[in-house]
């Protein structure tokens, strides 16, 4: 099974923090072409959440038309920067009947993983929360099923040594960590909102923050530091071999200026050597 997922979209339609930064429906778009072209498709394509900036009707207008060649593959979750009633009316056609009532959580059953998405959002706010009507979801999610799980939520739940980010992150994060802890089948977690790549451990659950499609968050660690690059667009493809997860983070460039040299020769020539059981001499 093949897992593509994006991450932090952040259509916009006015200058905000980041907004001379990159036109994040142009990088989507570029996002959208990519995974169109991928060979093998993916599956299924999660949106692990802020995919607008500030919940609009209009932008999540334009991100519906922008994800539109790849939409019936999409699982989207919010994340802070979206809005839940105007996210859960702009994918109506995609959630689940039975979501959750005051959080934007569900179970997709229909794969060999079982994909739990677990939104810690809050209204009106850009921090968030697992309270104890989130974990008694969860507990119910994951204990209700043992076969191999991916769990996908917007905020990760661990300190990531990004202050600034890490101090606007998900309270009770413990308690979720607990929680995945005691349900091993979870094989794989993972996030958005840090726009970066980082990799962790909970347990034996391994832990994956997606870049974003559009501005990433700069690689400094300095406590007093904080800033946005424009770093490629990327998405990750968490391929499911039947035994372990393995995640893979892809960066997306105007193909026009992408070089690149072609080792079909070289790749035959492996093959040839590979199928006759050939030693790998220099
Ligand atoms: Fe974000
Ligand atoms: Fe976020």
């Amino acid at each position: 099974m093949l897992i593509a997922q994006i991450s932090d979209c952040h259509i916009r339609d006015h200058e905000g923090w980041f907004g001379r930064l990159v036109d994040t429906t142009e990088t989507l778009g570029q996002v959208v072409e990519h995974l169109l072209a991928l060979e093998p498709a993916p599956d299924v394509i999660l949106a692990t959440g802020d995919l607008t900036d500030d919940g609009t009707p209009a932008q999540y207008a334009t991100l519906r038309d922008t994800l539109a060649p790849i939409a019936e593959r999409i699982v989207p979750l919010p994340g802070n920067h979206d809005e839940g009633p105007a996210f859960r009316l702009a994918f109506a056609d995609l959630l689940p009947v039975d979501v959750a009532v005051d959080h934007c959580s569900y179970v997709v059953d229909r794969y060999p993983v079982r994909l739990v998405g677990l939104d810690t959002s809050l209204p009106g706010r850009h921090d968030g929360l697992f309270d104890a009507d989130r974990e008694a979801w969860l507990e119910q999610a994951l204990s209700a099923d043992d076969r191999p799980t991916l769990v996908f939520t917007h905020f990760p739940p661990f300190d990531t040594g990004l202050v600034f980010m890490d101090q606007a992150g998900v309270s009770n994060a413990d308690r979720l960590r607990a929680t995945i802890e005691r349900h091993p089948h979870v094989r794989l977690l993972v996030t958005g909102h840090l726009h970066r790549p980082i990799q962790t451990t909970i347990g034996s659950t391994l832990v994956s923050t997606c870049p974003s499609t559009g501005n990433q968050i700069n690689l400094d660690l300095h406590p007093d530091r904080a800033a946005a690059i424009d770093e490629p667009p990327a998405f990750q493809l968490h391929r499911w071999d039947g035994e372990r997860f393995i995640t893979h983070t892809g960066l997306v460039r105007d193909p026009a200026a992408v070089r690149t040299v072609d080792l079909g020769g070289y790749a035959a020539e492996v093959r040839r050597r590979y199928e006759a059981g050939e030693p790998f001499t220099k």
